[in-house]
């Protein structure tokens, strides 16, 4: 044992364990060791039964049809998206507006604002961007004439974003949109997001947060973030695929051009014209994600179940304890913060790619490359690096198990 467990565990990892049967294989005779919780968390039994039941008792259309199931589909449908609000604390008077993930939440605002963008306005994101968060951005940029902008925040030697009072010049008349991650994906570093809100605010931009790396960890409450718009994804927190959040107040969602048109969306349709209907549903064409939307949640329920602080101080003690050993190695460099819940490293000499490779061969699943965040990943100058992600089911012999293997494969593939 490399570690011992911390004296007052206010959580049993084991028997949380038991609540995601995924995790108790074995890949070609290794325990698997899932360290890729910031692509996609595994599905506690609470989640995978509630859309099972659902589909078993309640399937049917939402919305539309005057019987029993429908009505029962739509309560649970509808139950659900005020869960969801509940469990990221948005006001009574904003909303939720179900998409397909993080992704098309921010397809949604960059199609639904573009009748408002003229040719030099500009989109102010931050360098730490996933590109689901950035290429939108770009492309709205290309069809309006407006400018994407990169505030260029500073990192630390140590990971973390250093305050730089010239970040404010980038906040200008000019800058119509504010976007930036809650959390990175590629590094787990959290920008100063209140200063960042503030300063987008004087200047009356509107403000998106990326939350997909954000609320699996940490409590988020919108309301007191007071962004007009807060993106995720329900797979990275536990969650269904295929089913993700737009937040909106409503002031910011009633700005929005529907990207999509049809079903669902409208208010009275004629061969001339439709108006459309009132918000969430104007945003949401077609049949929606409804065991999705239910598995949500169910996942939200989930968390809400457990001490969500506990979880989060537990996850960072497995990614300071990884920190701290990786550290220790003379050909290993960190560009994760030391509190965060993941550990992103290079080794030198050793492309990122070898060494998860080695990792799948013991059973432990990391993600090695860019992370979809290549402007990112050119700037620090790297082609990609290993993040090991934490979710609260894993443990410290996972990490244990993580650190021999790591230090064993750079043995095995470095040349000297
Ligand atoms: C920070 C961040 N934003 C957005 C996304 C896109 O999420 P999705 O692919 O679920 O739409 C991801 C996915 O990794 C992410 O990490």
């Amino acid at each position: 044992m490399l570690f011992n467990l911390p004296p007052t565990m206010p959580f049993n990892v084991d028997l949380l364990r038991q609540h995601f049967p995924i995790l108790s294989q074995t890949i070609e005779g290794h325990p698997l060791v899932y360290l890729d919780n910031s692509a996609t968390t595994q599905k506690p039994t609470e989640v995978l039964t509630t859309m099972l039941d659902y589909y078993q008792t309640s399937n049917a259309n939402v919305h539309r049809g005057a019987h029993f199931l429908s009505n029962n589909a739509t309560s649970q449908f509808e139950q659900a998206r005020q869960n969801v609000a509940n469990f990221i604390h948005a006001a009574d008077k904003d909303y939720v507006i179900w998409t397909k993930g993080a992704t098309e939440a921010i397809n949604m605002v960059a199609y639904g604002i573009e009748q408002q963008l003229k040719p030099n306005d500009e989109i102010l994101i931050s360098n730490l961007e996933h590109h689901a968060n950035l290429v939108p951005w770009q492309q709205l940029a290309a069809r309006t004439g407006a400018i994407l902008r990169i505030l260029p925040l500073v990192l630390t030697e140590e990971g973390n974003v250093l305050w730089q009072d010239s970040y404010q010049d980038y906040f200008t008349a000019h800058t119509k949109l504010f976007a930036c991650t809650h959390v990175s994906n590629a590094l787990g570093v959290k920008p100063p997001i209140q200063q960042l809100l503030r300063l987008a605010k004087s200047v009356n931009a509107l403000t998106l947060l990326d939350g997909a790396q954000a609320v699996a960890h940490y409590p988020v409450n919108v309301d007191e973030l007071d962004c007009d718009f807060y993106v995720f994804s329900g797979h990275k927190m536990y969650g269904p695929t295929g089913i993700g959040v737009l937040y909106g107040k409503t002031a910011a969602l009633e700005r929005l051009t529907p990207y999509q048109t049809g079903g669902e969306m409208v208010a009275s349709v004629s061969y001339d014209k439709t108006s459309f209907n009132q918000l969430p549903y104007r945003l949401e064409a077609g049949t929606p994600n409804i065991e999705g939307a239910i598995g949500l949640a169910a996942a939200c329920q989930f968390l809400s179940s457990l001490p969500r602080n506990a979880l989060l101080a537990w996850e960072q003690e497995l990614a300071k304890k990884a920190y701290h050993a990786l550290q220790q190695h003379p050909k290993i460099r960190l560009y994760s913060p030391v509190d965060s819940t993941m550990v992103s490293f290079t080794v030198d000499g050793i492309s990122s790619t070898d060494i998860s490779e080695f990792l799948d061969s013991r059973g432990i699943a990391v993600r090695a490359g860019q992370h979809c965040a290549h402007p990112l990943m050119t700037s620090l100058g790297v082609h990609g690096t290993i993040r090991a992600s934490f979710a609260c089911y894993n443990t410290l012999q996972e990490v244990e198990g993580l650190i021999t293997s790591v230090f064993e494969g750079i043995e095995l593939l470095a040349d000297d």
